[in-house]
């Protein structure tokens, strides 16, 4: 099958401001929907990156994938992957999905998006969730997530009501990813809190 790689819309786009409208079950099944799908798939693995919502490639609509494969995790050492509680997710669609706070307790950590290229920052989120919606066949979905699995999902549902990380980002951390992986990577994050003069309990 040819690979389709999507335009990634950046900040500055309306699309990405605006909230998503839900599909409903006859559109899901539809042969676009399916196409649209795969598309983001390849899309998000070329970026790549672990989480792609629709509005990101231009569609208003409450559709959004993530997938973050053991590939990607080679490279970071294993305590900061066990710090994020962070595991190879497999592939899953996320249609119209609600998410539910189970523990607001926050988590930390940097987070970039691919529609705010070569920045990132510091984003509190909340630990646990649970997700309600459907699949790419328009059956019901439920996904209880911890730590950096309910992290992507928060980034992504946040898509899908035109809200990005930057609104809810520590600013003072803000940084390009760049700098991050130059100073900042292997410095814990209370480090780096208190090197940037950034308050947060
Ligand atoms: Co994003």
């Amino acid at each position: 099958m040819t690979e389709t790689i999507l335009k990634l819309r950046q900040i500055g786009e309306l699309v990405l401001r605006q909230p998503a409208r839900p599909l409903s079950l006859d559109e899901i099944q539809s042969p676009e929907t399916q196409r649209l799908i795969a598309a983001m798939r390849d899309t998000l693995r070329d970026a790549p990156g672990v989480g792609l919502a629709a509005p990101q490639v231009g569609y208003g609509i409450q559709l959004a994938i993530i997938e973050d494969r053991a590939e990607y995790q080679q490279a970071i050492p294993p305590e900061q992957l066990a710090e994020r509680g962070r595991q190879p997710l497999p592939f899953q669609v996320i249609i119209n999905p609600k998410l539910n706070i189970i523990d607001p307790a926050q988590n930390l950590f940097f987070e970039g998006c691919l529609s705010v290229a070569g920045f990132t920052a510091l984003v509190p989120r909340a630990a646990r969730v649970r997700v309600e919606g459907l699949d790419e066949n328009g059956e019901p979905l439920t996904i209880e997530a911890e730590d950096w699995h309910a992290r992507i999902l928060q980034h992504e549902i946040d898509h899908l009501h035109g809200r990005l990380y930057l609104d809810s980002m520590l600013p003072r951390s803000f940084m390009t990813s760049a700098n991050h992986a130059r100073f900042w990577k292997d410095v814990p994050v209370c480090e780096v809190c208190s090197a940037f003069q950034i308050s947060y309990t």
